[in-house]
């Protein structure tokens, strides 16, 4: 079985997370490829439903990167982002899911290691937890799905036309 390699989203503040996210990234720092970045103006801007978003898409696991207590450019968006991610983290618990999935991390704009070690550990600790339950049974459905219309076809038909393929 190949190794599960988990997916992992940043939300990043343009400011500092992004600028050191952007340093790592020119430093040539080792960070796991697997990690897609969505930049904001601020954390501030992140609310509860856009990191359960992330989950039931399929994340692993989901990092919010902003700037360090007391130097944020909108004065407390992280600290407001600090209190969403706590919130989310409960709710993904009621939903069954573990709350270390989803992290907030303080970094400055020069930060690239730290930036780096954040996306390390919110990998590594995907890796130790497993798959996303979430994406497991939409992959499990799709699949069911698809094998469910092959044994109904009848022979010698061709799959129903997808909508985005009529011209
Ligand atoms: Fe960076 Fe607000 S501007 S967290």
């Amino acid at each position: 079985m190949a190794e599960f390699e988990p997916k992992v989203v940043a939300f990043c503040c343009h400011y500092c997370a992004y600028s050191a996210a952007d340093l790592a990234g020119s430093l040539r720092l080792e960070y796991p490829a697997n990690v897609r970045i969505v930049k904001l103006m601020c954390t501030g801007r992140v609310d509860a439903s856009h990191l359960l978003k992330a989950f039931e898409a399929g994340a692993d696991a989901v990092l919010v990167a902003g700037c360090e207590e007391g130097d944020c450019h909108f004065r407390e968006g992280n600290i407001k982002a600090k209190r969403r991610v706590g919130y989310a983290r409960k709710l993904l618990r009621e939903a069954g899911l573990e709350g270390e999935r989803l992290e907030m991390f303080n970094l400055g704009a020069s930060d690239a290691h730290k930036f780096a070690a954040a996306v390390n550990e919110m990998t590594e600790r995907a890796r130790k937890l497993g798959p996303n339950p979430l994406r497991i049974s939409r992959e499990h459905r799709a699949k069911s799905i698809e094998q469910r219309a092959k044994r109904t076809r009848a022979p010698g038909t061709r799959a129903p036309e997808k909508p985005n393929e009529r011209s």
